[in-house]
């Protein structure tokens, strides 16, 4: 963990507990009792009804809303947008409790300082730009490209839009003259030490610039275009480097001002460009973002769900389906997210789209936007030769590993069955196929989708919740089932920390298992299942029934893999394998019949 070697766990803890979660989040939004906890309206997604729920007595929070969660770091750190150390070192301040100083922490502090430095810098180059786009004259340059381009002055306001000097040290005077160093403003990417001589000279010269927010709106990062696209040798956009503030797939461009419209429009779009993003907004479609030139990642994909489910991409038809991992499709239908795509003409893009064709024709294709999973299969179909036997398997390869990620049977049956009427495949065979491809991906990468429907996501969940409501649960969950037993990754997670608790003979307390699990994302699982109030009127059963339901499961799952490989030993003539197959199906039989735990 980050913390290791900063800060003692100890010491974390101690600060926690000096203070009140109550206290510290009533400093910032209002909370009323309701039943054993308050509540609010939560800081961190727009709402009218409160569902913010903090408990003073297990000193945790939840919004069922947006499901965000844990302990008081976890809401200093989003509330502040800071890291975890600064949450620490922020709450030691206000308890009045000394971090001794090690070289490591003071390290640290330094690190903090100057990620407040960074930003500023960034706010302060940002409004410069701004400054000379809209009132200097080489900045007319800047104006008129950008009228060119359709984009008024409502816009550059809104996005702060820029524009740099073709003059090499137009940026480094400036601030010099504020009396910032050349070197910080280095770490922030806005310039680049000459080779081999001594000095600096400004990243940006001769662009329209994009400042890059996060979605606390701080800048912390740029873009910037050329004005003339005939100049072959320069890039038509460069970006800054990553910085201490700024990491490439950790912000989406946009998102910033898109939030709100996103959750109220139960949506949003994903556009490639800055321009596209851009153009969408002056006509008045606001719930988008942009992913300017990078491959989407997880961790935007955990960005956009706080705000929807619903994602829909409007890409160029040519590369729309081109590569559904390359475009990282397979990370937000993981996450269980609805993606639908919008393939606009060849050639164009939504900026160029809607220049020509217009808002409302745009609204219409959003309107009749396919799912990605059907778009793909109306594409296999049609480039595929599925009138042999080769052309159908070459379609059910590729369209399997895209259902596969699917985390609701009932999404993926709904998908077989179109899937087999398009294609002349039984659904009986297809399901065989899936079921393969499925195991084959489990067994590949540690992560399977949060299963939000079906027995065994609910089996999986109740269980981690009755560990963590009674920690006595834990010796007879762990004499039954093992971490492997758990196919969501994140309740893997939190399974293997409370068995590791466990096994060490630790004290198992909530706030523990929270400072120990790697990732936020999982701290907040950890927040909801505790808050979920969910009553159970005989513990002891509810955990047996669990324990019974995943057992179940996985003989069911093992048994069905296990028929199908009798089924294919035998038609290979493989008679050795298959008598195997047949002892290790007797046995998995009788198992299962002896249903008792
Ligand atoms: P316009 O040509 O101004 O309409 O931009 P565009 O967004 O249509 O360009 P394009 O479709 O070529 O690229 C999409 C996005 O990829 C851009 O908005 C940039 O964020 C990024 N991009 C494009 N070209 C480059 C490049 O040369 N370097 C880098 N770093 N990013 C680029
Ligand atoms: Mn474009």
């Amino acid at each position: 963990m980050e913390i290791n070697g900063y800060i003692s766990d100890r010491l974390i803890e101690e600060v926690r507990s000096s203070c009140d979660i109550v206290e510290i989040i009533s400093d910032r939004l209002s909370l009323k009792k309701s039943g054993k906890n308050l509540k609010g309206l939560c800081p961190f997604h727009p709402e009218k009804t409160p569902s913010f729920i903090v408990s003073h007595e297990k000193q945790i929070f939840h919004c069922f809303g947006c499901g965000a969660g844990g302990n008081v770091y976890q809401f200093l750190m989003k509330s502040e947008n800071i890291s975890f150390v600064e949450a620490v070192l922020h709450l030691a301040e206000r308890q009045g409790i000394p971090i001794p100083k090690n070289k490591k922490k003071i390290g640290d502090v330094e690190g903090y300082n100057e990620r407040k430095r960074l930003y500023e810098i960034n706010k302060l180059a940002a409004d410069y730009f701004h400054k000379k786009l809209l009132e200097s004259s080489e900045g007319g340059k800047g104006r008129d490209y950008l009228k060119k381009r359709g984009i008024d002055s409502n816009t550059i306001d809104r996005f702060l839009l820029g524009y740099s000097s073709p003059l090499w040290d137009h940026l480094l005077r400036y601030f010099e003259r504020s009396g910032i160093s050349p070197e910080l403003l280095e770490k922030a990417g806005l310039v680049i030490a000459k080779e081999g001589r001594e000095g600096y000279y400004d990243r940006f010269r001769d662009r329209i610039i994009f400042p890059i927010f996060n979605t606390q709106g701080m800048v912390v990062g740029f873009g910037g275009r050329i004005i003339a696209d005939s100049n072959q040798r320069t890039p038509k956009y460069l970006n800054s480097p990553e910085t201490p503030i700024y990491k490439k797939g950790g912000v989406l461009y946009g998102l910033n001002l898109a939030k709100e419209v996103v959750s109220k429009e139960g949506f949003v779009l994903i556009v490639e460009g800055y321009i596209d993003l851009i153009a969408l907004y002056q006509h008045g479609i606001e719930n988008v973002v942009s992913l300017s030139g990078t491959a989407l990642t997880r961790e935007q994909v955990l960005l956009l769900r706080r705000y929807t489910e619903k994602v829909i991409t409007v890409f160029d038809a040519d590369s729309a389906g081109r590569s559904a991992t390359e475009r990282g499709y397979d990370l937000l239908l993981e996450r269980g997210m609805r993606v639908k795509v919008i393939p606009l003409p060849s050639g164009s893009d939504p900026d160029s789209f809607i220049r020509e064709w217009g808002g409302d024709l745009f609204l219409k294709r959003i309107e009749k936007a396919s799912s990605f999973v059907e778009y793909m299969i109306e594409r296999i179909v049609k480039e595929g030769n599925l009138s042999s036997l080769e052309g159908q398997m070459d379609g059910v390869n590729r369209i399997l590993p895209i259902l596969s990620k699917i985390p609701n049977a009932v999404e993926r049956d709904s998908y077989i069955s179109i899937i087999g009427e398009k294609m002349g495949i039984s659904r009986n065979a297809l399901l065989m196929e899936l079921r393969k491809a499925i195991l084959h991906q489990k067994r590949r990468v540690n992560f399977s989708p949060i299963q939000k429907e079906g027995n065994k996501g609910v089996a999986e969940r109740s269980l981690i919740q009755l560990m963590l409501i009674d920690h006595t649960n834990i010796e007879r969950v762990k004499r039954y089932i093992s971490i492997e037993n758990f196919e969501d990754h994140d309740l893997c997670q939190i399974a293997s920390v409370l068995f590791s608790l466990f096994d060490k003979d630790d004290e198992i307390s909530l706030q523990r298992v929270i400072a120990l699990l790697p990732e936020d994302q999982q701290k907040e699982i950890v927040a909801r299942l505790v808050m979920d109030g969910m009553e159970y009127e005989n513990i002891g059963k509810a955990v047996d029934d669990c324990i019974r339901a995943i057992r179940r499961r996985d003989l069911r799952c093992e048994i069905d893999t296990i028929k199908q490989q009798r089924k294919e030993a035998i038609e290979m003539g493989r008679f050795e394998e298959y008598r195997m197959l047949q002892e290790r199906y007797i046995q998995l039989r009788e198992e299962m019949s002896k249903s008792s735990i």
